[in-house]
């Protein structure tokens, strides 16, 4: 199974965003985690498209965008153009998944659902088999540098039981909370893809992310 760690540029300093993604590459990180928020669906405002299409040009990462927006079916199409890699959108914001799920296929990229702590896992199962990854909120969505709930480790368990039942590789996502201290209860449940923000921007951005690569490289073996 691929780990993949996906620091999220929500933590950064924006004034040397260009540096800092830099020094996440230098540190291995594969991933680049963009939380998109409107101010609606979460009770907060980050960036939008013209901060994506920059750093686009001076990024060779997956962009792996998580829309924290209402009917983010409005915006599939931008997002994808902006450099989008992975579109991953929240249950509870669409009128229809299945509709937003076929957009961002139709854009040819990779699809992730979300739910937030409070929404059942019941609700994306219709899903699963349409989805190339499920993002699990380890904290309300809307800000960082909140604290892990250990009680989402159940959902994260029983995703990866059906998917393994289903002989599928589910990329399963956690966001929220994440650090030394919490990633090795979420690789134990079945997570595969670590999103960080404050554990990463904080201090030393290439040792922050090879710590957490090392944690999960030493879990795999
Ligand atoms: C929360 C965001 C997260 C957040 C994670 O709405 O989706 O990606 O930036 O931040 P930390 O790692 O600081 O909890
Ligand atoms: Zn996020």
């Amino acid at each position: 199974m691929e780990y993949v760690i996906a620091p999220s540029i929500l933590a950064a300093d924006f004034c040397i965003l260009g540096e800092q993604i830099a020094k996440v590459q230098e540190g291995g990180a594969k991933w680049l985690h963009l939380d998109i928020m409107d101010g609606m669906f979460v009770p907060n405002l980050s960036f939008g498209l013209t901060v994506v299409s920059s750093i686009r040009k001076a990024a060779d990462l997956f962009f792996d965008v998580h829309l924290m927006i209402e009917e983010p079916v409005r915006y599939v199409k931008e997002f994808a153009e902006a450099g989008a890699d992975g579109i991953t959108f929240h249950v509870e914001a669409a009128k229809d998944p299945k509709a937003t799920i076929e957009e961002i296929r139709k854009f040819g990229k990779q699809v992730g659902i979300s739910l937030k702590p409070g929404t059942p896992l019941e609700v994306i199962l219709p899903y699963l088999d349409q989805v190339d990854m499920v993002l699990v909120m380890t904290v309300e969505p809307g800000f960082g540098a909140q604290k892990f709930m250990y009680d989402m480790m159940d959902k994260v368990r029983a995703l990866r039981k059906l998917s393994d039942e289903q002989g599928r590789e589910l990329f399963i996502q956690v966001d929220g909370g994440i650090k030394e201290e919490t990633i090795r209860d979420a690789l134990e449940a079945g997570a595969n893809s670590f999103v960080a923000g404050s554990a990463v921007f904080k201090g030393d951005i290439p040792r922050n992310v090879r710590s957490l690569l090392q944690i999960a490289e030493e879990y795999q073996s």
